[in-house]
């Protein structure tokens, strides 16, 4: 798929306020600093499209970004960084659940890994709760420019074992990517592409 347009819509904290638009969205989420605002803009070729760091903690609010005036991107802020609220003792900051419950236009989320890390707890947390909550996602295994080809495969498997070990019937769809060397590009813009023709 081809990316002719791609262009910034609104940044906020409530969901109700995300545009009212009835196109799909798709949307990035993962541990902070794991590299969904660098792979937005990878994928639609725009060095500074959403913003990003070297620091955890970059991207605070739900992002909406227009491609081909047809579908939106999605960027939103990591967990794992976030201080725990001790009130409500979520993990997950209460809009991005609020996002991922209350999104109607959300026909997939990517959920980010970094390949160099092993299954953290708080991943195989967030995809319990993907799956309970009758969520759409794939998992897309970030910075593969880091580690060597053959290292990349054994970690995959080691996550998709740690996966049914924990009550993962079959992986979610998964892409390898690297945001510096364009890896995973195609596969994941044909991956929303034909979701876009469902
Ligand atoms: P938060 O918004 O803080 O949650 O982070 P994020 O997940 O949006 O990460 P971001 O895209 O800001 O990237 C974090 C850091 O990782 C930056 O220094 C990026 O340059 C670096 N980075 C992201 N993707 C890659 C990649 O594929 N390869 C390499 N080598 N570095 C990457
Ligand atoms: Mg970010």
């Amino acid at each position: 798929m081809k990316i002719n347009t791609a262009e910034f819509v609104i940044s906020n904290s409530d969901v109700s306020k995300c545009p009212k638009d009835f196109l799909p969205e798709y949307a990035f989420i993962g541990r902070s600093n794991v590299g969904k605002s660098s792979l937005i803009n990878m994928l639609t070729n725009r060095q500074k499209l959403a913003k990003t760091s070297g620091r955890p903690g970059k991207t605070q609010l739900i992002n909406h970004f227009l491609i081909n005036n047809n579908w939106f991107l999605v960027d939103l802020p990591g967990y794992g960084y976030a201080k725990v609220s001790k009130k409500t003792k979520s993990v997950f900051q209460q809009f991005i659940t609020d996002y991922f419950e209350k999104r109607q236009q959300l026909a997939c989320a990517f959920v980010l890994i970094d390949i160099r890390h092993e299954a953290q707890a708080i991943d195989i947390e967030f995809m319990s709760y993907m799956g309970e909550s009758e969520i759409p996602f794939c998992i897309i295994f970030t910075k593969a420019d880091k580690i060597s080809k053959v290292k990349i495969d054994s970690h995959v498997a080691a996550y998709k074992k740690q996966m049914f070990a924990n009550h993962w019937a079959e992986m979610p769809p998964y892409f390898v990517t690297s945001s510096t060397e364009g890896t995973g590009k195609e596969e994941v813009l044909n991956y929303i592409d034909e979701v876009n023709q469902e």
